[in-house]
Parts: C-alpha cells; sequence; structure tokens
C-alpha cells in the first residue's frame, strides 16, 4: 500500500494567513499540519509515499526532504494548478505502480488517523474504501447517501443533501480509480472532483465502502476550523516541562514547554498549553486554556487564551485575546495612554478584523 498525500490549493479561505507560504505549513498545537497527514500514514504502516505540491509549494519540501527523518521515503508531485483532487490522482498514477494507495488531503485531522480505513480495505476486498463522518453542515463537503451497507451515490458540496454523512478527506482506492479520473469532466468550479470519480466507480459497478470515523474528524479550511483542531489535538496534550517555571509562577493542568522556554514569576498558564522553544511568558501574563505559543514568541504582557501564536510573535498589550490566530513574526500592542484614543490598524488584504 503506498500514500499520496495531497498539499496543493491555494488556501484562499485562509487568506491572509496563505499569502506567505503553503496552508499546510500553519502550525496546529506547534505542529506544521502536513506532518499530522504523514505520521497518520506512516502509523497506518505506509512508509512509500508522494506529495502532491501545488503553486505555493515552498517550505514543503524543505522540511519533508527524502521523509527519512519521519521514517518514511517521500518523493514529489508537482500540480501546478489547483485542478482538484482526482487530478492530483491522476498526476501520481505512475508513481502508484498498481498497488492500492490512501490518499490523503493534508489539510484534514482525525483522531483516529488512517488505520482503520486501510484495514477494511484489505479486509473487504472492496475497490475502494472512503472515510464518512456524520455532519450538522453536511453541504460543505462531499455527501454520501448509503444502501444495504455499500456507497450508493457521492455528490460533491450539495444544495440539498440527502444524507448528514460527509465525506472526509481519507479515501483508499485500487487501480480501478485512474479509469474514472480519466473519464470525469471538471465541476463547476473547475476542479475534477474526487466524488465524481467516485460515483463513476459505482455506476461501473465497483464496490465502494465506506468506514465512520471514530472520535472528531477536523477539515480546516477556514480559522475558525484551524482553532478548534488546535483545541482537539491539545485535548490529548501530555504534560512535559524542559524549559523552566519559575518559583512563584502559577501553572495548572498539562502544559507542555520546549527547551529554552521560561515562564517567569507573576505569569498564570492554565493548560491544556503549548508552549515551543525559546519563548517568554512574562511576568503578570495570563496564558488560558487551549492556547498554542511557538518558537521564540514572547509574551511581555497581556492575556491570550483559546489562541494560537506563531512562530516569532511578539504581544505586549493591556487587552485580553480569545479565539485567535496570530501569524508568524507579527506584532500586537497597544497604544500608549498619552494618544488619542482609537484603534490603529494595520491590515493586510482580504483580512477581517473585529474590534
Ligand atoms: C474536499 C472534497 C470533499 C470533502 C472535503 C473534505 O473539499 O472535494 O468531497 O468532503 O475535501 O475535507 P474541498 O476542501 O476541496 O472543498
Amino acid at each position: 500500500m503506498k500514500g499520496l498525500l495531497l498539499a496543493g490549493g491555494h488556501g484562499t479561505r485562509l487568506r491572509p494567513l496563505t499569502f506567505t507560504g503553503n496552508k499546510h505549513l500553519l502550525t496546529i498545537a506547534n505542529k506544521p499540519m502536513i506532518l499530522y497527514g504523514l505520521e497518520h500514514l506512516r502509523n497506518a504502516g505506509i512508509t512509500d509515499m508522494a506529495v502532491v505540491l501545488g503553486p505555493t509549494r515552498e517550505g514543503i519540501v524543505e522540511l519533508l526532504g527524502d521523509g527519512s527523518d519521519f521514517g518514511v521515503r517521500v518523493s514529489y508531485i508537482e500540480q501546478p494548478e489547483p485542478k482538484g483532487i482526482a487530478h492530483a490522482v491522476q498526476l501520481a498514477e505512475r508513481r502508484m505502480k498498481g498497488e492500492p494507495f490512501v490518499t490523503y488531503l493534508g489539510d484534514n485531522l482525525l483522531k483516529q488517523g488512517a488505520g482503520a480505513f486501510v484495514e477494511r480495505f484489505g479486509r473487504s476486498g472492496a475497490d475502494c474504501v472512503i472515510g464518512v463522518c456524520a455532519v450538522r453542515d453536511p453541504s460543505r463537503y462531499g455527501v454520501v447517501e448509503m444502501e444495504r451497507g455499500r456507497v450508493a451515490r457521492a455528490v460533491e458540496k450539495p444544495k440539498n443533501p440527502k444524507s448528514n454523512l460527509a465525506l472526509v478527506g481519507v479515501y483508499v482506492f485500487g487501480p480501478a480509480v485512474f479509469e474514472a479520473v480519466r473519464k470525469i469532466a471538471p465541476s463547476p468550479r473547475g476542479e475534477l472532483e474526487i466524488t465524481d470519480a467516485i460515483q463513476w466507480l459505482i455506476d461501473s459497478g465497483a464496490r465502494v465502502e465506506a468506514q465512520e470515523v471514530t472520535g472528531w474528524w477536523k477539515d480546516t479550511g477556514t480559522v475558525e476550523d484551524l482553532v478548534e483542531a488546535n483545541r482537539l489535538v491539545l485535548d490529548d496534550l501530555k504534560h512535559q516541562v524542559s524549559g523552566s517555571v519559575e518559583d512563584e509562577s502559577n501553572v495548572h493542568g498539562r502544559v507542555s514547554v520546549g527547551p529554552d522556554s521560561v515562564i517567569k514569576r507573576g505569569a498564570e498558564v492554565r493548560g491544556p498549553v503549548i508552549i515551543g522553544k525559546g519563548s517568554v511568558v512574562g511576568e503578570g501574563v495570563y496564558v488560558g486554556p487551549y492556547t498554542s505559543i511557538g518558537d521564540r514568541v514572547v509574551l511581555k504582557s497581556g492575556e491570550v487564551e483559546n489562541s494560537m501564536i506563531m512562530d516569532g510573535c511578539t504581544i505586549d498589550t493591556s487587552e485580553r485575546i480569545v479565539d485567535s490566530l496570530i501569524g508568524p513574526n507579527s506584532t500586537v500592542s497597544s497604544l500608549g495612554a498619552a494618544r488619542p484614543k482609537g484603534k490603529r490598524l494595520v491590515v493586510g488584504a482580504q483580512s477581517t478584523v473585529e474590534l
């Protein structure tokens, strides 16, 4: 069994974060998103995988290299334009060498990983096993309808979904999928939809089975999704202190403090909280539950809760920051008391600011 890990696309819904980097390198609980997918595949026994790179490929190759740092073999496939998941599959045909493979969308996180889907494929003799999850808002996703234990229909983002079962971003395919992706036409959004390829398989008599996820599943399409994914991952955080926690600081619950980081006296940290390397939580600062603080972050003053503060940020404010995502190397500060009252904003294109 081989792996196909998708890291292409433009990440338009995550702008401005994705103007300066690949969405799959955004960190969740201080780990680049793409590594969750890679580890899920590896833990399912897949050590040979191809990574599909899109136009914003910077950083992915530098991080993953040939895969040896992560105990796997990684090769790369270029998808210059985001023409869809089925198009990415098409590009991988020669690389998969006629073997079954798991296609894993690099922006999907699953508590249970990919093992159950791979096992089901091996056990059932199906031509394709897809992951599904009951959701409240199925029209955001590909939706499947089941009949007699098999997938009868798969529709991409239907306006009036006939079921609440969303397609999650894990698909185990046999080689028959390559004919399917050749036969389908682009959808109204101009992409070759994997959902249409699955429907083609069903229509041509292939056996497509669905494996319902256990535990949570998160597609990290929006900032809200990222903050929620961060929460879900931090729920399983282990307490581990490598840096220093000064006396007379207040640290409660599960907290991970990386090397060379320090929680100063008079600071309060309530887990689950992860703090990377070389960061400082200053005197009087409050860090509340479900917060990820990256590497080289300086929290001089203020309060942060249920948020992600990425590498190299400085926070020095009298305000409380909640439910927020602060991209790498940003500064958040308060105006001095002498200035006229009002908010001074420096906001990039297509940002959202809530005052
Ligand atoms: C894609 C698939 C969709 C699936 C979703 C899961 O959607 O087309 O069927 O439900 O991933 O994350 P997209 O993220 O391209 O909108």
